[in-house]
């Protein structure tokens, strides 16, 4: 012990005391790390060797002092792999949202109906306090007889993760409180960072080339979820104390009173807290903070009104995870002007074009904005935006920035409207718009920078080339590298041997095997061949018809040469076909009128052999004219697949069992179906059965029918949402 001195609070010791207690301190955690790491008999609790940890940091950064010795700044015992969670012994809860005066009223109303005095008689007084809402993370502190035992960030509310070293270097967190508190008290409140500081930390940041925050909320988050409390020490962490959860016996008869206790208990509070008598002082309240919003040091996005007495906040309870007696009334999404100086188009990974405007970067709703989607053709026709434009933009929450309109007044002249391209910017190619849709979408698939690698996938995938040891991963990586930019490149593989061996986790009799597998695929069916060119909805069912219909490679490229006359007998043929129709025939044809996509389809096909598609005879299935049903599933094909196959070699497909149905198929946990065969004597096959009998006449590999379902690249399976990169 230190004279005394280890029991009196930090803040109370004088220069002369802390320094004595900061020796005192790195004597005493160094005895107990040698006791602890090199004798392995440690003296003290893990806690209260923490404790110790904690006051010496507090210490420091208080009093602004540090010891060459400081046991801060040892890198001793092996750094925390993360935090350890904390289960709140009570729910922290998130509030509802208001955000309009109509909102507030219903908010009002609601809590009066619940509350059946309230609701009898309109003229009972019910207070609220009102609150700014700070924008900070909000945290939980255990108090047990007084002294900090346990801080907790929010988490999922039920759960959080146990910061309490760091949340102890916080000036504004007492160790200790003071006067009489409750045995066990759980203060809630927000741990945040001033303006200033955060431009303070913001200048240092970039002095050390390191990335700067976003805004004072990131900062303060990024600063309190250090494994290195001394990091957290350094930087100005602030706390305001407004809610409780945990607590051993009543504290306080009101919110009001209860904020005037934490005063006294040594917490900091927000000044700025109003007491409310009715709709008029909250809306008068609400006007004024976000009046003097700007002006005040820390961030908030609104104001909290809370019921002040606490007795009816515990009749009201909670629905859901908000409580039914304090809502949050959200400032409106923050507006600002800017300049437009140019719109860009970003070409997304399935080819949509999206245009994206570059601003004149601005603060706005806490980061700063520098680009903007413009979502699509119509909706900058629909704005009248324009390069050189001054824009109203807004962003509220998290939300991605908007571009809410133009100021028409500030127009520089001249201004043109803004066409979209009609080449893609990534590749050249054509890029056109079908009817009906939005989206202006490049053709150049096979050889467009932006949609290459969704392409190469596609093209290993199952359904299409499906090359044994060639998956997804490898074609990114095989891109990444410059081994295959393009389809073709897959079958130049055999020249680049060595380049494939020398990566990591590839052997000599892996890379054999995969040239193999590679080989192996170098005849393809033209049904796999179509599928595979991941043409816009062309999936593998559109894939079959057409190479049903054209029979050859050589035959689809003339035909569709020819189709891109309106006026000529293949345009006409494409578009009657049954299964294909307009927009997908207009996307096919723009494929192969695409002088890249013809160019890759050339160089592709001259590395294989693309059997021609030969129908199966007509009549020679077993299950032609037959009606079939299935039941259970199947193992290797989906029911729409099989029913696909049934189909296409002439048979009927049922959805249940009768005196008509020839065969039912019969897959793993059959349904009653099966029960229903037996009864009436319907012939029954398994799996494999079934797959013998359809496949009896299957002599060239061109009528071999594709195991897999519709679906793919060209149906768009991929979000858009990224394609503006925000
Ligand atoms: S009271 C049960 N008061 O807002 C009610 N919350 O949307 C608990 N917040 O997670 C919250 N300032 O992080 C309350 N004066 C204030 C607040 C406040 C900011 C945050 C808090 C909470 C979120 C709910």
């Amino acid at each position: 012990m230190n004279g005394g001195l280890r029991d009196k609070p930090v803040e109370e010791l004088t220069p002369l005391e802390a320094g004595a207690e900061l020796k005192a301190l790195a004597e005493e955690i160094a005895r107990h790390d040698l006791a602890y790491h090199q004798n392995d008999a440690p003296e003290i609790s893990d806690e209260a060797y923490d404790a110790l940890k904690r006051r010496n940091i507090r210490l420091e950064h208080l009093h602004k002092i540090s010891r060459d010795d400081s046991p801060s700044e040892k890198v001793g015992a092996a750094p925390a792999a993360g935090f350890s969670k904390i289960t709140h012994a009570r729910p922290m809860l998130s509030l509802g949202n208001a955000f309009g005066p109509e909102d507030l009223a219903d908010f009002s109303d609601s809590v009066r109906r619940f509350l059946k005095e309230w609701r009898d008689d309109p003229s009972l007084p019910l207070d609220m306090v009102a609150e700014p809402k700070i924008d900070g993370l909000s945290v939980s502190l255990r108090y047990e007889q007084g002294e900090l035992i346990q801080g907790a960030t929010r988490g999922d509310g039920a759960t959080g993760e146990d910061v309490t070293a760091n949340l102890a270097t916080m000036e504004d967190i007492p160790q200790r409180l003071m006067g009489t508190s409750p045995a066990i008290l759980e203060v809630r409140g927000e741990v945040f960072m001033t303006k200033t500081d955060f431009q303070a930390l913001n200048r240092t940041q970039v002095k050390a080339e390191a990335k700067p925050f976003a805004n004072p909320r990131n900062a303060a988050a990024g600063s309190l979820r250090q494994l290195d409390s001394t990091v957290t020490s350094r930087r100005s962490l602030k706390f305001f104390a407004y809610a409780f959860g945990e607590i051993s016996e009543p504290i306080a008869k009101s919110q009001w009173e209860f904020l005037e206790r934490l005063r006294a208990w040594g917490l900091t509070i927000n000044p700025e807290h109003r007491l409310c008598h009715d709709l008029a002082d909250m809306e008068a309240v609400y006007g004024d903070i976000l009046a003097r919003r700007e002006r005040l040091n820390y961030d908030i996005d609104g104001v909290v009104y809370k019921v002040n007495r606490l007795d009816l906040q515990e009749r009201l309870g909670q629905a859901g995870r908000a409580p039914r007696w304090a809502i949050a009334h959200k400032f409106p999404a923050e507006k600002v002007m800017t300049r437009l100086d140019k719109i860009e188009i970003q070409v997304g990974r399935t080819g949509s074009l999206t245009p994206v405007a570059r601003l004149d970067p601005v603060h706005v709703g806490g980061v700063m904005v520098s680009r903007a989607t413009l979502h699509n053709e119509d909706e900058i026709a629909r704005k009248d935006v324009r390069e050189g434009d001054w824009v109203i933009i807004q962003r509220a929450g998290d939300v991605i920035p908007q571009i809410v309109g133009v100021v028409m007044e500030k127009r520089p002249l001249p201004s043109s409207p803004f066409t979209m391209p009609r080449t893609c910017p990534e590749c050249g190619s054509l890029a056109v718009r079908v009817e009906g849709e939005v989206a202006r979408r490049c053709t150049g698939g096979f050889v467009c920078p932006a949609q290459i690698i969704e392409r190469l996938k596609h093209f290993v995938s199952r359904g299409a080339f499906d090359i044994e040891g060639l998956g997804a991963k490898h074609m990114e990586d095989f891109q990444a590298e410059g081994l295959v930019l393009t389809p073709a490149d897959i079958f130049k593989l055999q020249d680049r041997k060595e380049e494939i061996e020398a990566r990591e986790g590839w052997g000599e009799k892996s890379v054999e095997n995969l040239l193999a597998a590679i080989e192996e695929r170098r005849a393809i069916t033209l049904d796999r061949f179509i599928f595979a060119l991941g043409i816009r909805r062309i999936g593998s069912a559109n894939a079959r018809l057409l190479a049903k219909q054209y029979g050859s490679l050589a035959r689809l490229r003339a035909q569709m040469d020819e189709a891109v006359n309106p006026e000529s007998e293949a345009h006409a043929d494409l578009m009657d076909m049954d299964g294909i129709g307009p927009s997908v025939g207009t996307d096919l044809i723009a494929f192969f009128a695409e002088p890249h996509n013809r160019e890759a389809v050339e160089d592709l096909s001259s590395q294989l052999e693309v059997a021609e598609f030969k129908a199966p005879a007509a009549g020679t299935s077993p299950i032609t004219g037959k009606t079939v049903a299935f039941t259970g599933s199947l193992e290797s094909l989906t029911r729409d697949e099989a029913k696909a196959r049934a189909e296409a070699l002439g048979a009927k497909v049922a959805g249940s069992v009768s005196k008509k149905t020839h065969y039912l198929v019969v897959g793993g946990k059959p349904g009653s179906k099966a029960k229903k065969a037996a009864e009436l004597g319907v012939t029954v096959l398994d799996e494999a059965q079934w797959l013998s009998l359809t496949s009896a006449n299957s002599e060239a590999p061109s009528n071999e029918l594709p195991l897999f379902t519709a679906g793919g690249l060209q149906d768009d399976l991929f979000k858009p949402t990224d394609d503006a990169g925000n």
